[in-house]
């Protein structure tokens, strides 16, 4: 196992995980940055699987072949706005693995093993069954398989610290006393901690708590890598369990909320977030004729697009429309908010499939102080990261910077009915006497106002 050749492989591995993760950062690189980390993968199963002496090569063989079954077809057939809920099965599926691993080595080392040794693989145990079991709930909360709504019960305030302090507790009996039957009882604690850890959130969070088991899932690999005395997991541990790090405090921040109040903020009764009724207050309403008509004959105009882009799949139409307007000397741009749509970069991911070159994307910062000298915002399926209410405190939005719609000197809503956005809340932009609504999905309301623009 220690031949240069194989530590070498290894080096090269780590070498592609780091710079698929540079190529992840910009959306120009991303597809390379994928690749990368792809052959870095492919490097270290293959090498693992030559260099290593395993007792039972055809076992593991059924394994990949189960996995290549189910992993590819699932990942090739993903639409969009169901990514973040498959990055939570694999996620947590990497974690179970990392604490089966670790509870198989417990096993088989017996009384061999060292404090060093012994710690870590009760940590992998913890981590990697509560990363499990949690992956599962957030699964079921955003393929709606159970209510995305927060789910707390009477006491849970109590339990849920409880079985932490449990599970840490037979973590520090396993490292003791060694005994088998406290690995089994740590590992299943933490199953349940898992699945209390998560069920309070609600579904408009759940993509936080992805990142952030995905992250604790990086760690538990990384001291599996320990456990196994393999380099090579932990510089991908690692490298994953700092990179979700990151992810969640930024994606914390692009809400505007601290990662404690996303965590505990139903337990502790602060947290709204969800649901909402539709609002049968007056709005002004308009075709896609009338919206053809204020394009064409606007100097600039701003798109703003969100998770009904995403849903309606119409982010052909609209580059269609955008390139009729450049045509006829309408400067376009596109103002992307950070947490538009369920997951980081999901417009920009949406808006490159079409096609859309990344110099017509601009960051929030970046569109915020062009929009008052806008003609006309298109708000495209977006709907939270345009709501004002988010400078009023005390909305569940409250400190959430917006894309300032508002600010342009008029607006158009493309969206199906006068149901709220994710976080459940009335948007008072949609009464403002500025902003017109054109109802329907955006793929057809889309269409038809391309139809329209041509024929003008
Ligand atoms: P939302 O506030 O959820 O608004 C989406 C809008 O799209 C709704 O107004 C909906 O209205 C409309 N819509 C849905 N399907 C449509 C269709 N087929 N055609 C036309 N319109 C359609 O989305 P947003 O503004 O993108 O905000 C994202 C939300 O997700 C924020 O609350 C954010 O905090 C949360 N979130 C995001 C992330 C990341 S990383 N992106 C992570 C966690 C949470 P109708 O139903 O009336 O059509």
């Amino acid at each position: 196992m220690n031949q240069t050749w194989v530590q070498l492989a290894y080096l090269a591995a780590a070498l592609c995980f780091v710079l698929a993760l540079k190529g992840l950062s910009s959306p120009k690189f991303a597809r390379r940055g994928n690749a990368l980390g792809a052959i870095g993968a492919t490097i270290a199963v293959v090498v693992t699987l030559v260099a290593e002496d395993f007792d039972h090569m055809p076992a593991i063989l059924v394994a990949i072949a189960i996995g290549t079954v189910f992993g590819v077809p699932a990942a090739r057939r993903v639409q969009m706005t169901a990514m973040p809920q498959l990055v939570a099965l694999f996620n947590g599926v990497g974690g179970g693995a990392a604490a089966i691993v670790a509870l198989v080595e417990f096993l088989s080392a017996g009384q061999d093993a060292g404090f060093g040794e012994l710690t870590a693989s009760a940590f992998t145990v913890l981590v990697g069954s509560m990363s499990f079991s949690g992956s599962v709930i957030t699964f079921l909360k955003l393929q709606g398989l159970m209510t995305s709504r927060p789910v707390v019960f009477p006491g849970m305030q109590v339990l849920l610290p409880l079985t932490a302090l449990v599970s840490v507790g037979l973590a520090g009996a396993v490292i003791g006393t060694q005994s088998i039957s406290m690995i089994y009882a740590l590992a299943a604690v933490s199953l349940l901690l898992g699945v209390l850890f998560v069920l309070p959130v609600g579904g408009a969070d759940v993509p936080i708590v992805i990142s952030l088991l995905n992250a604790a899932t990086g760690v538990a690999v990384a001291a599996s890598g320990f456990v196994l005395d393999n380099v090579l997991l932990l510089i991908a541990g690692t490298l994953v369990g700092a990179s979700g790090t990151l992810l969640t405090l930024l994606m914390a921040k692009a809400m505007g909320r601290p990662i404690g109040s996303t965590l505990f903020g139903a337990l502790s009764g602060s947290s709204s977030l969800g649901g909402g009724e539709a609002s049968d207050r007056p709005v002004k309403s308009l075709g896609p004729s009338d919206v053809a008509v204020m394009l064409a004959y606007a100097e600039r105009v701003v798109i703003v697009p969100g998770y009904g882009l995403a849903v309606a799949q119409a982010q052909g139409a609209l580059k269609e429309l955008v390139d009729l307007l450049g045509e006829r000397g309408v400067e376009v741009s596109y103002g992307i908010h950070p947490v538009a749509g369920r997951m980081p970069g999901h417009m920009n991911v949406l808006l490159a499939e079409a096609n859309v070159p990344y110099e017509q994307l601009k960051e929030m910062d970046e569109i915020n102080p062009e929009l008052p000298a806008t003609d006309v915002a298109l708000v495209v399926g977006a709907n939270d990261v345009v709501n004002p209410a988010a400078r009023t405190p005390g909305t569940p939005i409250s400190g959430m910077p917006i894309i300032n719609v508002d600010q342009a000197q008029s607006v158009v809503f493309l969206k199906r009915s006068m149901r709220p956005g994710f976080a459940g809340i009335e948007n008072e932009l949609l009464f403002d006497p500025k902003t017109q609504l054109l109802f329907g999905d955006a793929k057809d309301t889309l269409s038809q106002t391309v139809t329209a623009l041509k024929s003008l």
